[in-house]
């Protein structure tokens, strides 16, 4: 028998969660096999429990981020070696998956963690980075911004200023130091106002409860900047979101959204509302994530990107059905949950 591991499997399409075993898979050409030691949760997590959504082939391993340590290296992969510290993107694949205690990763969405960093911490990074990578620069998913990264990018956003609802989720918090090395001023930020000090330390340079109406957040950034505001990132894009971020942004400007837009494109005014696709090994993502992919071991290095914070589950893989609870329920506030699967009783 091929050498087992333990996972998280959901059984079949909306059903349940059940710690299981299933084999460890081999690296491909371009892959490395990853020991999984954290692996962080996400909303799709939970969705497609609930939802059906993504996911077709069942029984199905889930999670998109982990932090671990290189087991194996595949073909035609270069730059890693066995041993080294990783973070990863994952995929809708039960192979390389984050909620098991092995999983394989595209190496070219993979980056090493520096040695100041935690594994918990670097698994905090992936499907929110991304997801405001793709949002901001992308030509397909995204206002097409060009990547400070890039040559000829860099300042060329300054003084232009950016509205970010929900500042203090992984994903705003993401948009918001992306937004910081691109340039723009001010930066501007919703959250709960106990997440202020959170959302100011990732870069906003002006923070607003996230229970002003519309018209009040309106008058506030008027306040603030009498520029025009041409692009709002909606990490939350829930209806009532979205009416807001379509509320303040001006003529010719786009609204980047991570969940499907409910606003309607307006005549004349030339407003955009653009849904994201965090996903980096989807063709219309490829190159643009190969190059910020690129630049993670540096960000983290540097301090440019700080992580999420986060929050260590009890109880191995089993600690992660309790964890996506809490979030389905609305009870995580700015603060990642992370899983150890080497932890599995
Ligand atoms: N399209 C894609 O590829 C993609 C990728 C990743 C995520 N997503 C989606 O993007 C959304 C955010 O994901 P995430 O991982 O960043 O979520 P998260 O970190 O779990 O979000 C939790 C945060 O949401 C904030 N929040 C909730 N309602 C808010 C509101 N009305 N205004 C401002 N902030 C609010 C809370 O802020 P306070 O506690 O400060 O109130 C909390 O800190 C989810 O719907 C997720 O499914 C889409």
């Amino acid at each position: 028998m091929s050498p087992q591991q333990k996972a998280l499997i959901l059984l079949e399409k909306q059903g349940k969660f059940e710690v299981g075993s299933r084999s460890i898979p081999s690296p491909g050409p371009g892959q490395l096999l990853v020991k999984v030691q954290s692996a962080a949760l996400n909303p799709v997590d939970y969705k497609i429990q609930e939802l059906g959504i993504f996911v077709e082939q069942y029984p199905a391993v889930l999670g998109m981020d982990i932090a671990g340590i290189v087991q194996e290296v595949g073909p035609g992969v270069g730059n890693f070696s066995k041993g080294d510290n990783v973070l990863a993107h994952c995929e809708f694949s039960n192979d390389m998956a984050a909620f098991q205690q092995y999983t394989l990763t595209d190496a070219s969405f993979t980056a090493k963690i520096p040695s100041h960093q935690s594994f918990d911490s670097a698994a905090t990074v992936p499907l929110g980075l991304d997801t405001a990578v793709t949002g901001l620069y992308g030509e397909h998913f995204g206002a097409g911004i060009t990547p400070p990264w890039s040559k000829i990018g860099g300042d060329n956003q300054s003084k232009e200023p950016i509205v970010i609802i929900g500042g203090s989720s992984s994903v705003g918090a993401y948009a918001i130091q992306l937004a910081r090395l691109s340039g723009f001023y001010p930066i501007i930020a919703t959250a709960s106002p106990s997440n202020e000090k959170l959302v100011k330390s990732y870069g906003a340079t002006h923070f607003f409860d996230r229970n002003l109406s519309g018209n009040q957040l309106k008058a506030a950034i008027s306040k603030v900047t009498d520029s025009p505001i041409r692009i709002v990132y909606d990490a939350i894009s829930l209806p009532e979101t979205q009416h807001i971020g379509w509320e303040l942004l001006a003529e010719n400007g786009t609204l980047i959204l991570t969940l499907p837009a409910t606003v309607k494109e307006d005549e004349g005014k030339g407003r955009k509302a653009i849904p994201t696709y965090g996903a980096p090994h989807v063709p219309q993502n490829q190159e643009l994530c190969r190059g910020s992919w690129a630049m993670v071991e540096h960000w983290l290095s540097e301090g440019t990107i700080q992580p999420n914070k986060f929050e260590i589950l009890p109880n191995g893989l089993e600690g992660i059905i309790g964890g996506l609870e809490r979030m389905k329920n609305g009870e995580v506030s700015g603060t990642k949950l992370v899983a150890h699967p080497q932890d599995t009783q």
